[in-house]
């Protein structure tokens, strides 16, 4: 965390935080997200669980799909991600899901420019990512829905 640029440190801080308000009572794995917009407002998220699980919705989505609905003319820089887990040590940074990876990188290509990805555990080092196709190469797109002659 101390080799972070200022930007990401304040973004995994605010991810941090967000940890305290997730609802997550079935799994006990409570995540944070904060996300930072070209305006330089940051907008966090924290996962929401349900007892119809699939229901459920990650932090990252959270953070994200609130950011394009209220802000839906702004880019997304980069988005930072922190978990705490009840019942253990997380000894490894959090990546996101497929779902959540593939929700941005939809944003990445409606917005054409990429995101950068700051991804924390409990324990070991930060990573951070300068754009999904790192973290999702070869990927589905708007492309791929039109037809090719
Ligand atoms: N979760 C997230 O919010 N983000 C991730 O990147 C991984 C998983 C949530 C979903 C569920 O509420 C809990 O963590 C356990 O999977």
């Amino acid at each position: 965390m101390s080799e972070l640029p200022g930007k990401d440190l304040e973004l995994l801080e605010m991810a941090m935080k967000s940890i305290e308000k997730a609802y997550a009572p079935y799994s006990h794995y409570r995540v944070g997200a904060a996300l930072r917009l070209a305006n330089g407002e940051i907008i966090t998220g924290n996962n929401q669980e349900n007892a119809a699980y699939p229901s459920g919705l990650c932090a990252e989505r959270v953070a994200m799909y609130y950011a394009s609905s209220q802000y839906p003319d702004l880019k997304i820089e980069s988005i930072a991600i922190a978990a705490h887990a009840e019942d253990f040590t997380i000894k490894e940074a959090v990546a996101p899901c497929g779902a959540c990876r593939q929700a941005m990188a939809e944003y990445q290509t409606q917005q054409n420019s990429p995101i950068r990805v700051i991804m924390k555990g409990e324990e070991g080092p930060v990573l951070a990512v300068s754009g999904i196709h790192d973290l999702l190469p070869l990927l589905f797109h708007a492309e791929e829905l039109k037809r090719k002659k």
